[in-house]
């Protein structure tokens, strides 16, 4: 166990093959050993919640605006996570544009009413808001921070198989109930005039390597590529280690890969109840596999971008706040030590 700001960088050791990512939230920020930490052992950044719209939209301002389609959004938090982050010369995975989560429903409603029964817009507002949103972020972040963005998370899950529609979609969603389905293709349209040059648009989701959920994704993905519009995979990765099947994976990853993708692992993290060395050396030896893996699909031609941690130590992750488990999942103690799952992630590397 090593301190993690002393320890060698696991971005350096890396940055021949990937970016090594982590999710940073504000509370991190705040604190000067934490952007110590992040600042030295990480490439890639993303918010955990800073650039969604839920923090990004401001009912007040939107309604005194008085426009049926334009939104009007604040920036304060997402632009001190972007400042940060140049100032690291870390680069920035924008999460997310759509998503049916974290985004209010007054978005939705008629009028902007945030009453919990207020009729959704017709489709066509919608689709509009959509598409002004999307470009109003793209511009804000792109005028104010260039080049830091390399891609965009464009749509976050919208493929649910077990209570799906018949092409996979997610339609409890708002998204899907206003809009219908072509919110998707829609959305990346919007993102595909928004961008600047060299920025890639990405699909993400989770479980997205169970073979069900990976066909219904790359039935949708083929439309968009036929039409140019996205650039890759986001296997968002939160793991189990009591349900570990790393075979299933790379072939979920191969799928993705061998359709012409580019593959992001966006949101690693590998759900470990125990502290205690027995269950610490097995979370190590799968995180261990699992980067092995990935550098050899490198190796094999595949594009992969990056690989993200969701979270940075395992006093700050979604397991303990959002799930309320007791788990021990990333590289970093709470404590701000080297685990030895930081270990096997660096010896992957060291044995390529
Ligand atoms: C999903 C989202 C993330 C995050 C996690 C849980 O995977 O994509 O933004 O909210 O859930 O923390």
């Amino acid at each position: 166990m090593q301190d993690a700001i002393l320890a060698p960088s696991l971005g350096e050791a890396y940055r021949e093959h990937f970016l090594i990512g982590a999710a940073v939230n504000a509370c991190m920020l705040r604190d000067e050993q934490y952007r110590r930490l992040i600042g030295h052992q990480f490439t890639s950044m993303t918010a955990e919640n800073e650039m969604k719209p839920e923090r990004l939209l401001d009912r007040e301002a939107t309604l005194a605006l008085a426009d049926p389609v334009r939104c009007a959004l604040r920036f304060d938090q997402a632009d001190r996570m972007l400042a940060f982050a140049g100032e690291c010369g870390i680069r920035v995975r924008f999460h997310t544009l759509v998503w049916h989560n974290q985004t209010p429903r007054w978005f939705f409603a008629e009028g902007w009413s945030d009453a919990p029964d207020a009729p959704l817009a017709d489709a066509e507002t919608v689709l509009a808001r959509q598409e002004a949103y999307i470009l109003q972020v793209m511009e804000h972040v792109n005028r104010a921070f260039p080049g830091l963005v390399y891609c965009w998370d464009v749509v976050n899950e919208a493929v649910e198989t077990t209570q799906g529609g018949p092409d996979g979609l997610r339609t409890r969603s708002l998204w899907y109930r206003a809009a219908g389905p072509a919110f998707l293709p829609h959305a990346f349209r919007a993102a595909r005039k928004g961008r600047a040059e060299g920025q890639l648009l990405f699909y993400n989701d989770y479980n997205s390597y169970f073979p069900d959920k990976r066909e219904a994704i790359l039935k949708l993905l083929a439309d968009l590529q036929a039409e140019g519009l996205v650039d890759g995979m986001g296997m968002q990765t939160h793991m189990d280690l009591s349900r570990w099947d790393l075979p299933a994976f790379e072939s979920g990853a191969r799928a993705y890969i061998n359709r012409g993708l580019d593959l992001h692992v966006t949101e690693m993290d590998i759900h470990c109840p125990g502290a205690d060395e027995e269950s610490q050396a097995s979370l190590a030896k799968a995180y261990g596999g699992f980067f092995a893996m990935l550098l050899r699909l490198e190796r094999e031609g595949a594009k992969i971008g990056c690989a993200t941690l969701w979270g940075v130590t395992d006093r700050y992750t979604w397991l303990r706040s959002f799930r309320k488990q007791e788990s021990y999942p990333l590289l970093f103690s709470g404590d701000l030590k080297t685990k030895p799952a930081f270990d096997s992630v660096m010896d992957a590397v060291k044995a390529f």
